[in-house]
């Protein structure tokens, strides 16, 4: 039998929804017939996107926002309720590597947690009271490897969501939503070419030492998963820390 994933006619919203991950699952989740809520701080790039959906049949409503301040995403939360009404799937996407040394500041280890660990604490907590009341509900959010490095103030606050989640994942799991967290390896997107590997080459020589498929992966690769997740096919599937990252991960 076809597998149908049932996403038709599902509210979900997707953050970091402008570029990489949050970007191909916007779009992805579009395509399966679910209506998308993008968001993220360039408006430019999610009209892009919405007008991208829509030329294949699917609805994304942009609505830019920075999600780092409680002000800001409270206000975000309010005017996606009255212009979408109640949210069925929550991905969160947006954040970024932070290498830190380790004399950085106060602001750095904020700024890094706020976007990284808090904006999707807040959005998740908001949105579940709507779940739980209608039964059913995903959260599904983007974290990391689990293995840092060197000091990287966003790993650190990954780590802190990835634990987050699962403590949460089996306090809802009675009211029919499912928590889980995903690790991408090193996929191919904005962030990563512009701050850890620049070059071609320097891509090249880590995928061919540390990445068992011998390349970083694409953005659709993660998105796929996490169409999968948030579709009623993953009911059984909670608290889960799942990667994907062409085998990379060792001891973790
Ligand atoms: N790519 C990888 O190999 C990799 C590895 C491990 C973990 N991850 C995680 O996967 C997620 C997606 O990463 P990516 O590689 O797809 O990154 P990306 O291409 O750099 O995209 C990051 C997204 O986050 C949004 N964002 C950043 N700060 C924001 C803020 N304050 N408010 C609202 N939106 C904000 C950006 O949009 P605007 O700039 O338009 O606001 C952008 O849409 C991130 O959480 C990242 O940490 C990725």
């Amino acid at each position: 039998m076809p597998m149908d994933l049932d996403l038709n006619g599902r509210c979900a919203l997707v953050t970091g929804a402008s570029a990489g991950i949050g970007r191909a699952t916007a779009l992805a989740l579009a395509r399966e017939g679910a209506t998308v809520i993008a968001t993220a701080r360039r408006a430019a790039l999610l009209e892009y996107i919405s007008v991208q959906a829509r030329d294949t049949g699917g609805q994304i409503l942009p609505f830019a926002a920075d999600l780092a301040t409680a002000e800001a995403l409270h206000r975000f939360v309010g005017t996606v309720q009255q212009a979408a009404g109640p949210i069925n799937i929550v991905v969160n996407c947006a954040g970024g590597t932070r290498p830190v040394a380790l004399d950085a500041s106060e602001e750095d280890w904020e700024e890094a947690f706020s976007v990284n660990f808090t904006a999707a604490r807040r959005l998740a907590s908001a949105m579940l009271p709507a779940m739980k009341h209608a039964g059913w509900g995903r959260i599904i959010n983007v974290t990391g490897i689990l293995e840092p490095i060197g000091l990287n103030a966003a790993v650190a606050a990954k780590a802190a969501l990835n634990l987050w989640s699962k403590g949460i994942a089996r306090d809802v799991a009675r009211h029919g939503v499912t928590v889980n967290c995903i690790g991408p390896g090193r996929i191919l997107t904005e962030q990563i070419r512009d701050k850890v590997h620049p070059t071609e080459e320097s891509r090249q020589a880590f995928a061919e030492r540390y990445i068992p498929m011998g390349r970083f992966g694409e953005p659709s690769d993660v998105a796929d998963l996490i169409v999968f997740l948030a579709s009623p096919r993953a009911s059984y599937i909670t608290g889960a820390w799942i990667p994907v990252d062409g085998g990379m991960r060792r001891g973790q």
